[in-house]
C-alpha cells in the first residue's frame, strides 16, 4: 500500500502547495513512484508540475464522483503523467461544486484506492477553504504536515490554531512519521514590516513561538526561497532545477524522512 501524506491547514496561502509539490519532486528524484492529488479547485499544484488544468479532460472531480458511485466511467483517465516522473490527479474548478455536493460523504479514501495501486507515495495537497475536505485528507492519510506561516492572521489566530490542532486525529499509534508542522518564513519588508512591528512589537516570532509551543522539535522551518516564483512560472518543481537552490533542501530532507518512515 502506498504511503499517503496530506499537506493541510484551514488558513490559505501558508505554503502547502509549494511544500507538497517539492516534497513530491524530491521523492521522484529518489526513484519513488509518486502520485500527487491536487485538491485545489485552482489547480496550483497541477500548474507547478507544468500542466494546465483547463486543457485536461478529467480531474479529481471525476475521481471523487466515481469513488462514491456517482460516476462509473472515465476515472481511469484522471491520472496524468508529468515531465518530472510524478503522476498527478489534477485539480479543477468543478471541485467547488463537487465539495459541496459530496459534503459528508467521505469520498476521498475510496477514490484514492482506485488509482493508487502502483505508487510508493500519494501526496495530497488539500484545499484550505473546505474544512470537511481538510478533515477527509487527514483521515485518509498515514501522515500529515500542518503548514503554517508568520502572517498577521496566523499570529492573531493563535487560539484558533490551537483548537484546530486538538481536533486533528492522533496518529501516534500508527506506523508512520509523527505528526509534523512546517513553518514558512515570509520575508516582510518596508511598510508591512513596520505595521506588524506596530501591532506586535519588534521581531516576527509570535506565530513561530505559538507553533513551537505546540509542536516542539517536530516543527520544521521552511526558509524563504526566492526561486519559488520561477518554479511556479516555469511549471517546474525546485527539485528539478539544474541548480537546486539551497533553501529547497529542506523539502529534500522531508522526502527522505517520508521514505524512511514509510518502510517502518
Ligand atoms: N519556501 C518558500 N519560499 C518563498 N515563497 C514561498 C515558499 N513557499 C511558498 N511560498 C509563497 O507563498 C505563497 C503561498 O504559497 P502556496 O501557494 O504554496 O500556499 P498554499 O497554502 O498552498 O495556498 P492556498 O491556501 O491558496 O492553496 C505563494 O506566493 C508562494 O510563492
Ligand atoms: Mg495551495
Amino acid at each position: 500500500m502506498p504511503h499517503r501524506t496530506s499537506f493541510v491547514h484551514t488558513k490559505g496561502g501558508t505554503g502547502k502547495t509549494t511544500a507538497a509539490v517539492n516534497v513530491a519532486g524530491f521523492l521522484s528524484r529518489k526513484d519513488q513512484h509518486v502520485l500527487l492529488v491536487d485538491g485545489d479547485p485552482e489547480g496550483h499544484a497541477t500548474r507547478n508540475l507544468g500542466l494546465e488544468p483547463e486543457r485536461l479532460e478529467d480531474s479529481l472531480h471525476e475521481l471523487l464522483l466515481s469513488g462514491v458511485g456517482k460516476k462509473d466511467n472515465g476515472w481511469r483517465d484522471c491520472v496524468y503523467p508529468t515531465a518530472y516522473g510524478i503522476d498527478v490527479v489534477p485539480g479543477s474548478r468543478d471541485l467547488h461544486d463537487t465539495y459541496i455536493e459530496l459534503s459528508g460523504e467521505n469520498a476521498l479514501q475510496p477514490s484514492l484506492e482506485r488509482v493508487e495501486g502502483r505508487y510508493d507515495h500519494v501526496i495530497i495537497d488539500a484545499p484550505s477553504s473546505y474544512r470537511h475536505v481538510v478533515t477527509e485528507a487527514l483521515k485518509a492519510a498515514h501522515d500529515y504536515f500542518l503548514v503554517l506561516d508568520s502572517s498577521i492572521f496566523s499570529q492573531q489566530g493563535g487560539q484558533t490554531l490551537k483548537s484546530f490542532l486538538k481536533k486533528l486525529p492522533n496518529r501516534h499509534e500508527v506506523r508512520v512519521n509523527p505528526t509534523k508542522a512546517l513553518y514558512l518564513e515570509k520575508v516582510d519588508k518596508g511598510p508591512l514590516k513596520r505595521l506588524k512591528e506596530g501591532l506586535f512589537g519588534p521581531g516576527e516570532g509570535e506565530a513561530e513561538r505559538i507553533a513551537r509551543g505546540v509542536f516542539g522539535d517536530r516543527l520544521t522551518k521552511l526558509p524563504y526561497c526566492s526561486e519559488v516564483v520561477r518554479s511556479q512560472s516555469e511549471g517546474r518543481p525546485l527539485s528539478h532545477f539544474e541548480n537546486v537552490p539551497k533553501e529547497a533542501r529542506v523539502y529534500e530532507q522531508l522526502a527522505e524522512d517520508l521514505i524512511e518512515y514509510s518502510w517502518r
